[in-house]
């Protein structure tokens, strides 16, 4: 059984796949987790250091300041930016053996390196559109589990509000339980 931190995940759902394919995971967020679950609330980087040794971790750190998507906000935010990559860099080199890092098209690619692979909803049972770039490290690219059609893009399933960045940012489970499959195989 390996030990698996979800840094940055309040709605549990990677957590969840990973338990149900018989790991200890432990989500970790600044927020309280959705689901009541198993989880660390505080700074990712104090559970990589304090609540270790971990086997695998899969971070899903913050893209306000560094989604492509948002580029025409950057002027201002260099502060902002420098440190959101800065967590980045050090979740990448997060002192465990196999690491993913998941974002969306965001200057990560230019300012630290190009993703391994970058998957999209429908490879994987969901029918919608949204590229998600992932850095891996020791880990394989993640196959495809189920292709279907529908191409709608994903920020169109979103209801106004204040927890409307909650619904775009959430996992789908068809990823996660990719990740929990073809990764807990490798742990
Ligand atoms: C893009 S969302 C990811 C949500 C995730 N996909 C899920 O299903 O819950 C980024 C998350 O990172 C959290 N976060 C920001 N800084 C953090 C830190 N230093 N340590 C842990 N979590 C952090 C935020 O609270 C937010 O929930």
């Amino acid at each position: 059984m390996a030990r698996v931190l979800i840094a940055c995940e309040f709605s549990g759902t990677v957590r969840r796949a990973f338990r149900k394919a018989g790991h200890e995971a432990w989500s970790c967020d600044l927020l309280e987790a959705e689901d009541g679950g198993e989880h660390l609330v505080g700074d990712a980087l104090d559970a990589v250091l304090h609540d270790g040794p971990w086997d695998l971790m899969i971070a899903h750190p913050p893209c306000t300041h560094l989604a492509v998507s948002g580029a025409r906000w950057f002027k201002g935010k260099q502060r902002e930016q420098t440190r959101a990559l800065d967590f980045v860099r050090a979740l990448l080199d997060a002192p465990i053996e196999h690491i993913a890092l998941e974002n969306p098209v965001s200057i990560i690619s230019s300012k630290i390196r190009e993703p391994d692979q970058i998957i999209q909803p429908w490879q994987f049972g969901h029918g919608e559109v949204k590229a998600t770039c992932l850095w891996l490290k020791n880990l394989p690219t993640l196959k495809p589990t189920d292709i279907v059609d529908g191409r709608r893009p994903r920020v169109h399933y979103a209801s106004p509000g204040p927890d409307r960045w909650k619904e775009r940012s959430r996992t789908l489970s068809g990823i996660a339980g990719a990740m929990a499959e073809q990764w807990g195989a490798v742990i």
